[in-house]
C-alpha cells in the first residue's frame, strides 16, 4: 500500500473509496466536513437508519452511486469532537482502511484526520498513516498453495488529499512507527524452529545496515570471555547456540554529553521449560518467548524516523531453552557479571537468568537509564491479564515517563510495587538469591531478582507475559503478535532524549 499527500479535491476526484472522518458533537455524528448540502442530507438520513454515531473506531460504508466520482464513502467514527485523542485518530483509520480493503478498494483517498488543541494535525496524521499501514498487516510467509487460491484484498494506495508544511514528513514517520510494529510482529509469528538466536542476530545485523546503527553480537566465545554466565547456562541445552546483540542508534550531532538511554530484551526464541520442561498444552506459544527482544529490535528500527534525540544502547539476550545431555540443571549455581550468585531452582525460570547478565553489560555502557522488556511471568497473566503490561521501576520519574507514554499509545500498563519484604522469597541456600520465589506475588519476586542486576541505575522492567499476542482483531491490530511496547517505548525515548 503506497501512502501518499496530494493536493486534490476529494470529492471530485475518482476513488474506489473516499475516507471520511465524523467527530461525535453531543453524541451525534458530525458532518462539518462534507460541504454539498445535496450529499450532505442524504448522508443524514442514511446515518440516522443505520444508528452510526461516529463513535471511535465504528464504520459506515456508502455506495456513492453516481453522485459523486468515489465509488463509495467510508465514514469513520473518530470520537467526541471535545476530547480528541490520538488513539480516536487511530482506531478511525484502522477500522476505515480494513472496511475499504475488505469491499474490495484499491484506490483509496482520505480527508486529512481532525485536530484540536491538544493533538496537532501533523501528530494526527502520523498516527492516521501508522493505524493504516497496522491494520492492513499480515503474515504470509508460511502460506502454501492451499491459502493462496483465493486472492487476497489489497489496498493499491492511499492518498490524503491536502498539503501543509511538513505533512509529508508525518507520513514517512507513521510509516516508519508502523514497519517497526510490523518487524516485531513479524519476528514474533516466525517459529520457533525458523528463527533461532543466531539468525535472530542476523535479521538484527540487516535492521542495522538498512538505519544506519551500530550493531557488535556476541557468540558464545563472546560470552564466555564477558562471563555472561547466564545467558550460555539457558542456552547450553541447545544445539543452536545463545548470543548477546548490542545496537547502538546516536542522532545526528551527538556529542558526549546527549543523554544515553538503555533498552533489554527478553529474546527465548523458543522456552520448553528445560528440564523443569513445560506441560505440552500450549506449548507453542512460547515461540513467542522472543517478544521483549522483537520490540526493542522494532523500535531501533525507527529511531531516526521518530526523531529520538537521545542515544539508545539496546540489548538483545537470545538463547534457546532446550533439553539436551548439556542442559543446565535444577540446583545448579550461576555467577552473575556483577559477582551475584544465583541458585537454579527452575529452569524454566530463565528470562530473569539471561536479563541479569543483559542488564548489568547495559549498565557498563554508561546509561542514564534503563528499561527492560520481557515475557517474564505466569504470574502476570494472573495478576492483570493477558493485555494489560506490569511496569516495575526503582526510579518514580522513569516510570512516570512510560506510563505517559503508554497513556499516548493507548498500550495499558499497570505499575506493580517492588515490595521489598518478599525479597525473602528469593533468598537462597547455598547462593546469593535463587530463581525462583514461589507462586505468591510471582511478578514481583521476579522483578526482585532482576532489580539485583540494575546496577544502581535507574530501573525499570515491563512484564510483556501474554500482552504480545492477541487473541481477537482490534482496529489496528489483526489477531496474532502484536508488536506491543514498541510504539510505548518509541514515545517513551522520544519524551526523555535531548
Ligand atoms: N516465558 C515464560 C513466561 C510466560 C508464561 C510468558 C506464559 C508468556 C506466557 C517464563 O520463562 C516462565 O516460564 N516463567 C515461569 C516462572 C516460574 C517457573 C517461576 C512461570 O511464569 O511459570
Ligand atoms: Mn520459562
Ligand atoms: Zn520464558
Amino acid at each position: 500500500m503506497q501512502i501518499s499527500l496530494q493536493p486534490i479535491d476529494p470529492f471530485s476526484a475518482p476513488s474506489d473509496a473516499l475516507i471520511v472522518p465524523v467527530l461525535q458533537f453531543g453524541g451525534a455524528p458530525d458532518f462539518d466536513v462534507i460541504t454539498q448540502p445535496e450529499l450532505r442530507s442524504q448522508l443524514a438520513q442514511l446515518v440516522a437508519d443505520a444508528d452510526f454515531t461516529g463513535k471511535a473506531g465504528s464504520t459506515l460504508l456508502v455506495q456513492t452511486m453516481g453522485l459523486i466520482p468515489p465509488r463509495r464513502l467510508v465514514l469513520a467514527g473518530a470520537g467526541d469532537r471535545e476530547k480528541l485523542t490520538a488513539e480516536g485518530v487511530r482506531k478511525a483509520w484502522g477500522s476505515a482502511v480494513t472496511k475499504a480493503r475488505d469491499a474490495g478498494a484499491k484506490q483509496v483517498v482520505s480527508l486529512l484526520p481532525p485536530s484540536s488543541e491538544g493533538l496537532s494535525g501533523a501528530a494526527a496524521l502520523a498516527e492516521a498513516v501508522a493505524a493504516a499501514a497496522l491494520a492492513t498487516y499480515r503474515f504470509t510467509a508460511y502460506q502454501g498453495t492451499v491459502k493462496n487460491e483465493k486472492p487476497v484484498k489489497e489496498i493499491d494506495a492511499l492518498t490524503f488529499a491536502g498539503e501543509g508544511e511538513g505533512l509529508a514528513d508525518q507520513i514517512a514517520r507513521g510509516e516508519a512507527v508502523a514497519a517497526a510494529v510490523n518487524l516485531a510482529r513479524d519476528v514474533t509469528n516466525e517459529p520457533g524452529s525458523d528463527l533461532p538466536p543466531m539468525a535472530f542476530a542476523a535479521a538484527a545485523s540487516q535492521v542495522a545496515e538498512e538505519h544506519g546503527l551500530e550493531i557488535t553480537i556476541y557468540d558464545a566465545n563472546a560470552l564466555q570471555e564477558m562471563g555472561a554466565n547466564a545467558i550460555l547456562a539457558v542456552g547450553k541445552g541447545s544445539a543452536n547456540p545463545p548470543c548477546m546483540i548490542h545496537m547502538v542508534y546516536r542522532p545526528e550531532g551527538a556529542t558526549d554529553s546527549t543523554p544515553s538511554l538503555g533498552l533489554v530484551g527478553k529474546c527465548i526464541t523458543f522456552d520448553t521449560g528445560g528440564y523443569s520442561i513445560k506441560p505440552a498444552d500450549g506449548m507453542g506459544e512460547m515461540k513467542g518467548d522472543m517478544g521483549g527482544g522483537a520490540a526493542v529490535l522494532g523500535v531501533m528500527a525507527a529511531l531516526k524516523a521518530a526523531g529520538v534525540q537521545a542515544v539508545v544502547h539496546a540489548v538483545i539476550c537470545s538463547a534457546e531453552n532446550k533439553i539436551s545431555g548439556e542442559a543446565f540443571l535444577p540446583g545448579d549455581v550461576i555467577r552473575g557479571m556483577n559477582g551475584v550468585t544465583m541458585e537454579i531452582i527452575s529452569t524454566d525460570a530463565e528470562g530473569r537468568l539471561v536479563m541479569a547478565d543483559g542488564l548489568v553489560y547495559l549498565a557498563r555502557q554508561g546509561v542514564r537509564e534503563m528499561v527492560d522488556i520481557s515475557t517474564l511471568t505466569g504470574a502476570k497473566i494472573i495478576a492483570l491479564g493477558n493485555e494489560t503490561v506490569a511496569l516495575f521501576a526503582n526510579n518514580d520519574d522513569l516510570a512516570d515517563r512510560i506510563l505517559g507514554a503508554s497513556e499516548y499509545a493507548a498500550e495499558p500498563m499497570w505499575r506493580l510495587p517492588l515490595s521489598e519484604h518478599l525479597e525473602s522469597q528469593i533468598e537462597a541456600e547455598i547462593a546469593d538469591i535463587k530463581n525462583t520465589g514461589g507462586r505468591a506475588g510471582g511478578s514481583i519476586t521476579a522483578a526482585l531478582f532482576l532489580q539485583h542486576f540494575s546496577e544502581g541505575l535507574p530501573w525499570a522492567h515491563l512484564d510483556i507475559a501474554g500482552s504480545n499476542r492477541s487473541t481477537k482483531s482490534t482496529a489496528y491490530a489483526p489477531k496474532g503478535s502484536n508488536g506491543v511496547m514498541v510504539r510505548t517505548l518509541l514515545e517513551y525515548l522520544r519524551r526523555s532524549g535531548g
